[in-house]
């Protein structure tokens, strides 16, 4: 039975071309900067996102956490959401290793924070208290299902937030799922931030790797940093050449995960214990009305198809480049046929 893993965009494995082109890449040791495909990609992700430079690192979380640690100093306060990647998923790193305040305000629903919280949450430096220093954004909105920031959504807030000296981190893990649903190019989304992080080892499909992108002074600082971690990795080009791969050729591809994620999110919400919420992207969150979000996902794994729980009562469904349309219809058969036998 052919396994058909909704887990995460994560799973991925890497496309013979990408191999090919990992197994021809050029290196160099990109610690002293002479990896050449290192540098090529790192050039080629600042023009993307319309940033002056960028840095490549090994994930996500590192790429987070060295942006949170370049644009502050300890005891700062960074503000960011509640249901926010960096607050929820990334093991307490911007307390524990940036050693910054926390500040959390609610993430609306569609991912956004609402600017008179935000208005009322920034905080000047004084004798008592620490100064708001950052402010970090999601888009997509993992947590919120994928959710797209619209632009003119992160414009007013990041405008609030420079206009009283406070700076943007934007965690876009997965930017081009946002640029691609709202048909405007990545670095339009990135311009109100002032740095921006994003993610070849999700919807792009490379194996391992996320970049950081932001102002020269920025990723100077962001390089210290990287190498602090330990995430400075020398013959890094063999990576490098699959997240270059990745970015040239599955950037445009992501609308058919949005089209796969809609075609599952519709026939779900035609069976009984489901309600999917209607997806943006390529994530589908879906609430269970009827039975235990466990007992589901086992017996989902039972037939092959795997999801993760995600809060209470509910689980996730991730489209990505290794589940094409007949994944999604076969997927579906078989949770129509477990549904029918429980119901029997
Ligand atoms: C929104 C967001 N930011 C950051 C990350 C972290 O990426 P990594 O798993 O590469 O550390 C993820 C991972 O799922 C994510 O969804």
């Amino acid at each position: 039975m052919r396994v058909i893993d909704l887990r995460s965009d994560t799973v991925t494995k890497p496309t013979p071309a990408m191999r090919a082109a990992m197994a021809a890449a050029e290196v160099g040791d990109d610690v002293f900067g002479d990896d050449p495909t290192v540098n090529l990609l790192e050039a080629r992700a600042a023009e993307v996102l319309g940033k002056e430079a960028a840095l490549f690192l090994p994930s996500g979380t590192m790429a987070n956490l060295v942006a949170l640690l370049s644009h502050t100093n300890p005891g700062d306060e960074v503000i960011l959401g509640d249901q926010s990647h960096v607050f929820q998923y990334e093991v307490g790193g911007v307390a524990r290793v940036a050693g910054l305040v926390t500040r959390t305000l609610a993430n609306r629903p569609d991912g956004t924070l609402d600017p008179a919280d935000l208005r009322a949450a920034i905080r000047p430096e004084t004798v008592h208290s620490p100064g708001s220093r950052l402010l970090c954004l999601e888009n997509t909105h993992n947590r919120c299902g994928g959710a797209v920031l619209p632009l003119a959504a992160v414009e007013e807030l990041a405008d609030i937030a420079h206009g009283r000296g406070v700076v943007v981190h934007l965690d876009g893990a997965r930017i081009f799922n946002a640029a691609v649903a709202l048909g405007v190019p990545a670095a339009a989304l990135a311009a109100p931030c002032d740095s921006v992080s994003f993610c070849f080892s999700k919807g792009l499909g490379a194996p391992v790797g996320s970049v950081l992108c932001g102002s020269r002074g920025f990723i100077a600082r962001a390089r210290r940093f990287r190498k602090l971690l330990g995430g400075g990795m020398r013959q890094a080009g063999v990576l490098a050449a699959a997240a270059l791969y990745a970015l040239e050729h599955h950037r445009d591809r992501l609308t058919e995960d949005h089209e796969n994620a809609r075609r599952l999110a519709e026939g779900l919400g035609t069976l009984g214990p489901f309600r999917p919420v209607a997806p943006q992207t390529n994530i589908v969150v879906v609430e269970v009305a009827d039975g235990r979000v466990d007992d589901w996902l086992e017996a989902f794994a039972a037939e092959g198809v795997l999801a993760v729980a995600f809060g209470p009562g509910r689980f996730r469904m991730v489209t990505h480049l290794d589940v094409g349309r007949a994944d999604i219809h076969e997927a579906l058969a078989r949770i129509t046929r477990l549904v029918g036998a429980r119901q029997r």
